[in-house]
């Protein structure tokens, strides 16, 4: 045996294991995924020129070997039980445990409380894992509790799981714990799935077993598993410690994975904090629990109390509501979200899940619908985990269990369901190219969609409108004050001032910034439409290609792809967008209430007479109407606004000018009236 191969074998695992725990388990690579493999193909090469140097613990061992027949059985050396399981899921279920445990260990009222260790109980498979002389040697499933299946090549592939403990050389120790799948895995693993159009995971315990018993280790290494350690099995040459809590901390040590939330505690008492505990975290761990775990703690008090029909008396599963029920579906609905999203929703018999009734739970997209194919009448499994909206994991067509026959010519069409109309708003429906879901093409005109076609048309690279936030735009849809943006336009200071949190102030600011958004480009303008694929550069591109929106509005699929960066996918949305009625109705309230724009305005405003002055119109002119001589200002390069400050450079009074000619004296700036704006129009001209 040559020493310095050896020794660079020894080196390399080392190596590869640390970049495999901060890959795999602390999601946070530090070498790049070519130097891995560099490192990865030296070992294997060395292990295969030297067969004897190579052992059951080495990471080479983790990408799995050869597709298998079926599993070996494998006989436990000591049996795995289960625990019984307390239904009761109040509070009520913990007392019942305690008062039996102490009653068994023949304990009064004046005894002392019992030690317990509190864990989860996690939603997985449950694995022994045979350690001898400190290397994994085997890797069982439970089975029958006598007899499970052969499954170490899969269990090697899992990078929580150590192929040898650190510090322990006992001739053998049996790590028994739960094989799970975290939550985030489990939707990283399908939509993956999904994307390539391959089949996804019901649940993260199906995920956890169905990889475990894939009989391809290589697929079942794509599956990103974890490890909890609950417990041992048969243990020889190992100095056990007293407590169960502190056999975990040992394991721990040695490198398996424990979970964190876990404590040991006193009594009933103890046991219903923990319970509670946990329950108000439940949402926010990381996988899936389907209840707590208590255990006496002492070993010894363990040995006492034994077992009743296979069954540990020192040991209890208290659950909490269960995150998955069968339901029948009533109805397929198809909700419109704030995006114009349709999404397909069971309607539901309703059932207690998760903690709450659920009587509609989201089918996701066409589809997620058609690959379920979840029909009307279906039985199915809903699933409400943590506050996650409830879903429809899939549909049981076994007899036995299913209520009620399926309905044969049921598959579901999104198109067709809706004969290609929005349910909210009558526009058409599009499903582009690469896209899973279906949008309604109704944009502003859509009540679904109002307050975020909104909000993007007062945004500040849109109309910028400033102050019409969150808050305000959804008083001012849901009291359907404002049904389209041109309704902003009509806002009047008693419908402003009346909503939540408006004083006078500020409902005069709003109605002033709204007045001064009237004055906008041609770019912002097509941009604050909100048209699908139409971003500000796009909206630049068509103003500055067209000129006038006239001219856009006129064009045609073909004319449209003539400009800079629009392709088909962009013409559509624009062509599906201006085909719609309503939609050109808005743009023509939009323009009749005064929004404007001028194509060369910014670069004419620097050189006009009036670029830079404000003016303040007040009261009634005799020769034309306020907006005429505020379209006359505003070509000239003013500004117009609806209130007097120190910034303020003529206010023009005409009959009746009330408070802000007040204002204009207050602040001692210029007064003009009728003759005086007329001879300084006439002066520039
Ligand atoms: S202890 C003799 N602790 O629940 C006691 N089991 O019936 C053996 N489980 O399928 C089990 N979390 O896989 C124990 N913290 C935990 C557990 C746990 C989950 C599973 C276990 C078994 C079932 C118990």
């Amino acid at each position: 045996m040559n020493p310095e191969i050896n020794k660079r074998i020894a080196q390399l695992r080392a190596e590869i294991e640390r970049h495999n725990h901060a890959y795999y388990v602390l999601d946070a690579p530090v070498i790049p995924d070519a130097e891995y493999d560099k490192l990865f193909r030296e070992l294997q090469s060395l292990e295969a020129q030297h067969p004897e140097l190579s052992t059951p613990d080495s990471p080479t061992r983790r990408v799995g070997g050869k597709a298998l027949d079926g599993f070996a059985p494998v006989r436990h050396a000591v049996a795995m039980l289960s625990i019984r399981t307390e239904t009761d899921i109040s509070d009520t279920g913990a007392i019942v445990f305690d008062a039996r445990v102490r009653k068994e260990l023949g304990l009064g009222e004046n005894d002392a409380p019992i030690e317990y260790a509190c864990e989860l109980k996690f939603d997985g498979l449950a694995i022994n894992l045979r350690y001898e002389r400190g290397v994994l040697v085997q890797a069982a499933t439970r089975g029958d509790g006598e007899t499970g299946e052969d499954v170490t090549q899969n269990v090697r592939t899992i990078h929580y799981i150590p192929l040898h403990l650190k510090g322990c050389a006992a001739e053998v120790l049996e790590v028994r714990g739960e094989v799970y799948m975290s939550r985030r895995d489990f939707e990283r693993y399908n939509e993956r799935q999904r994307a390539q159009g391959l089949p996804t995971l019901v649940n993260p315990r199906n995920g956890a077993a169905g990889s475990i018993r894939q009989l391809d280790p290589a697929l079942a290494a794509r599956r990103p598993l974890s490890f909890f350690a609950y417990g041992l099995g048969e243990a020889r040459g190992w100095a056990s410690p007293a407590t169960h809590n502190a056999v975990l901390d040992a394991l721990g040590k040695m490198g398996v994975p424990v979970s964190d939330e876990r404590a040991v505690v006193r009594g009933a008492e103890g046991l219903v904090n923990f319970h509670q505990h946990i329950a108000a975290k439940r949402d926010q761990l990381p996988f899936d629990i389907d209840g707590v775990v208590y255990k006496v703690n002492s070993l010894a008090l363990q040995a006492e109390l034994g077992f009743v029909s296979r069954e540990p008396r020192w040991a209890v599963a208290h659950k909490y509501p269960a995150e998955e029920q069968l339901t029948v579906v009533r109805d397929i609905d198809i909700q419109v979200g704030r995006t114009g999203k349709l999404t397909p929703v069971a309607k539901l018999e309703p059932v207690f899940v998760g903690g709450t009734t659920v009587s509609n739970a989201t089918l996701h997209n066409e589809d997620e619908t058609r690959r379920k194919d979840v029909r009307i009448g279906d039985t199915v499994i809903v699933r409400r985990a943590g506050d996650v909206i409830p879903e429809v994991v899939g549909v049981v067509l076994d007899p036995s269990i299913a209520q009620g026959e399926r309905k044969e010519d049921g598959r579901f069409d999104l198109f067709e369901r809706l004969h290609g109309k929005c349910p909210v708003c009558g526009s058409a429906i599009v499903r582009e190219e690469g896209e899973a879901d279906w949008r309604c093409t109704g944009g502003l005109f859509c009540p679904a969609q109002r307050m975020q076609a909104l909000l993007h048309f007062a945004s500040r690279r849109a109309m910028d409108i400033e102050g019409l936030g969150d808050k305000l735009a959804e008083q001012l849809v849901e009291q359907q004050i404002v049904r389209t943006p041109a309704d902003l336009y009509k806002l009047s200071m008693t419908a402003v001032a009346s909503l939540e949190r408006m004083g006078e102030k500020s409902a005069l600011n709003l109605l002033d910034a709204i007045e001064r958004s009237k004055r906008t480009t041609l770019a912002r303008f097509i941009y604050a439409l909100g048209i699908r694929n139409v971003g500000e550069a796009t909206a630049k591109d068509l103003a500055q290609h067209f000129g006038s929106l006239d001219n856009l509005l006129a064009a045609d699929a073909e004319s449209l792809q003539q400009v800079h960066d629009v392709g088909p996918v962009v013409a559509q949305s624009l062509v599906a967008f201006l085909a719609e009625a309503h939609n050109r109705e808005v743009i023509a309230q939009l323009r009749a209430s005064g929004v404007h724009w001028s194509e060369h305005e910014q670069r004419r405003m620097v050189e006009l007479p009036f670029s830079g002055k404000t003016f303040v119109l007040t009261g009634t002119l005799d020769s034309m109407t306020r907006d005429e001589a505020k379209e006359k200002l505003e070509a000239l390069g003013a500004k117009v606004s609806g209130s007097v400050s120190k910034k303020t450079g003529y206010v023009v009074a005409g009959a009746e000018a009330g408070s802000k000619l007040d204002r204009a004296h207050e602040l001692g700036v210029a007064v003009l009236d009728e003759d005086g704006l007329m001879q300084l129009l006439n002066q520039v001209k």
